[in-house]
Formats: structure tokens, C-alpha cells, sequence
């Protein structure tokens, strides 16, 4: 496996591959993220290349947030993703990527953008397009591989896909969980043992909204309040959990396939998770 830090080396090493998949993360990997180095390498092929990214992308986070210490982990993630087959990571510096202010943006549209995640997190998505988007137009892989963990996320980036003609298609790779129950994230680094116990009322709130659901309620608002009210009174705090249409995230009616998703702070750490009912 190599390792490149620069966009010419790169593109050098990839200049003989046609199937490229691609794995974009901002590093600190967990088995979720190397499921998905091996669903890019079942997609294009013992013949292809693999390709993971690493770069922590401060355009994504807020002033307020944990980018200075989103942990870097390089090395060991290095012999994880080499373990799982991966090919070659893509490690730029922060001055390899932006080496001026990134004035160029790419801007999704407010409807899927500003609400959930981008309401509570103002310019996240925005941040996230734009390095995704150049990301793309540096590996110009043929396939690309996001969890759906961030479920948002990845409608978000299918969108630009689709609207900017992008050569690529997009797979989501399904969330992978801990034995109890708990979505594997990077952030859950940050939980004490305790908080990792407690951490997993987050899915059991979203289950139960949708056993709510199954059972024929359908006063959305107060089903939400409630599910919102009984994680404040475990010590938590909620920015939303919420029943939608799994195809644009509006609110949720019959007939259609659902998602519930969640995002909620636990001590200092926030949270997201989701569950899709077909
Ligand atoms: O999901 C992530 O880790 C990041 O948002 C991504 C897609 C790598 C862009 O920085």
C-alpha cells in the first residue's frame, strides 16, 4: 500500500488505473470505515484500485468545534486500511489541499442543507461538498463509498453528484454497530465507559419512535417532543430526533419508505444516528 501526501504523486499512481473507488475519511478509522474500503474493492474489482483519503477538513467544522482535537492518527490508520485491502491513502497537508483560502464553494441547496444536521451545524455541508467535491476531481474515482451513518450526508453528496454531472456513483455503506447496539463513530473515542453505556439510549429513542409509528400514531410533533423530552431527562441534549422520507428528508408519511434520525449531546460529545424503516 502507499501512502501520498501530494495531488501530483498521486495523480501519477493513478494514472494507469481505470476503476478507481474511493473511500473519502477524515481519519481515526473504526471497522465502519473499513467496511467500506471493502465494499469500494468488491465494487471495482480485484483489478482496480482502492483508493482512502484522510484529510480532517477544517471548512466542515465550526469555530466552536472539536477540530483541533478531532484525533490524527495516521500510522495506525495506515495499517488498518492496509489490512483491509486498501490500495493507496491520500494524505494531503492542510497547505497540500488549501493552499490559499478555499474562496471557491460548492453551496447545496438550503431544502436538504440547512435542516437537521446543517440547521444545528451552519455551513457543515457546505464544507463537506467542497472537499468532496475536490476530492473527486482529484482521485476521479468511478465509484465512492459513504456510510450511511451519516445518512444526510449522503443524500447531500448523491445530489451534487447528480446535479454536477459528476463521473462517479455513489454507494452507501450500511452503519456498523457495536455488539450492544452502539453506531460506531470517531467521536465515540471521547465517551467514558459510562457514557458509552448510556450512549446507546440515542438508537433505542429511534426505535421507539418508529414502534410509534408502526403502531399507527401519527401526531408527529408530540411523538418527537416526547422522544425528545425523555432523553433531557437522562442528562442529554437533543438537537433533534425525528421520523422523515428516507428519498428528500421531508416529514414523514404513509406509504413511503422512513428514516428516523437523531443528533444529541451526551456530556460534551454529539451524537448522530439513524434507522431506516422500508
Ligand atoms: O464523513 C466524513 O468523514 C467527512 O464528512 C468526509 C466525507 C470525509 C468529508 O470530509
Amino acid at each position: 500500500m502507499q501512502v501520498i501526501h501530494t495531488i501530483a504523486e498521486l495523480r501519477e499512481a493513478l494514472v494507469i488505473h481505470r476503476q478507481r473507488g474511493f473511500v473519502p475519511t477524515m481519519g481515526n478509522l473504526h471497522d465502519g470505515h473499513l467496511a467500506l474500503v471493502k465494499q469500494a474493492r468488491e465494487l471495482i474489482g480485484p483489478a482496480g484500485v482502492v483508493v482512502a483519503s484522510i484529510f480532517v477538513n477544517r471548512l466542515q467544522f465550526a469555530p466552536h468545534e472539536d477540530f483541533d482535537t478531532y484525533p490524527r492518527t495516521l500510522q495506525r490508520d495506515c495499517a488498518l486500511l492496509e489490512a483491509a485491502g486498501c490500495d493507496i491513502v491520500f494524505a494531503p497537508s492542510e497547505k497540500e489541499l488549501y493552499p490559499e483560502p478555499q474562496g471557491y464553494k460548492v453551496q447545496p441547496p438550503a431544502e436538504l442543507a440547512d435542516i437537521l444536521e446543517g440547521h444545528f451545524r451552519p455551513g457543515f455541508f457546505t464544507g463537506v461538498c467542497t472537499v468532496v467535491h475536490k476530492l473527486f476531481n482529484i482521485v476521479q474515482p468511478t465509484q465512492a463509498v459513504f456510510g450511511k451513518k451519516d445518512y444526510q450526508q449522503l443524500m447531500v453528496l448523491r445530489r451534487m453528484t447528480a446535479q454536477m454531472a459528476l463521473p462517479v456513483e455513489i454507494h452507501g455503506g450500511e452503519t456498523r454497530r457495536s455488539e450492544q447496539g452502539l453506531a460506531l463513530s470517531s467521536r465515540n473515542g471521547y465517551l467514558s465507559e459510562t457514557e458509552k453505556t448510556e450512549a446507546l439510549r440515542l438508537s433505542r429513542s429511534l426505535k421507539a419512535l418508529i414502534a410509534r409509528w408502526q403502531t399507527g400514531e401519527r401526531d408527529l410533533a408530540a411523538m418527537e417532543a416526547d422522544a425528545m423530552q425523555a432523553m433531557r431527562d437522562a442528562g442529554w441534549a437533543p438537537d433533534y430526533l425525528t421520523l422523515r422520507r428516507q428519498h428528500d428528508l421531508g416529514p414523514a408519511v404513509d406509504g413511503q419508505p422512513l428514516v428516523a434520525l437523531g443528533a444529541a449531546r451526551l456530556g460534551t460529545t454529539r451524537l448522530i444516528d439513524n434507522l431506516e424503516l422500508s
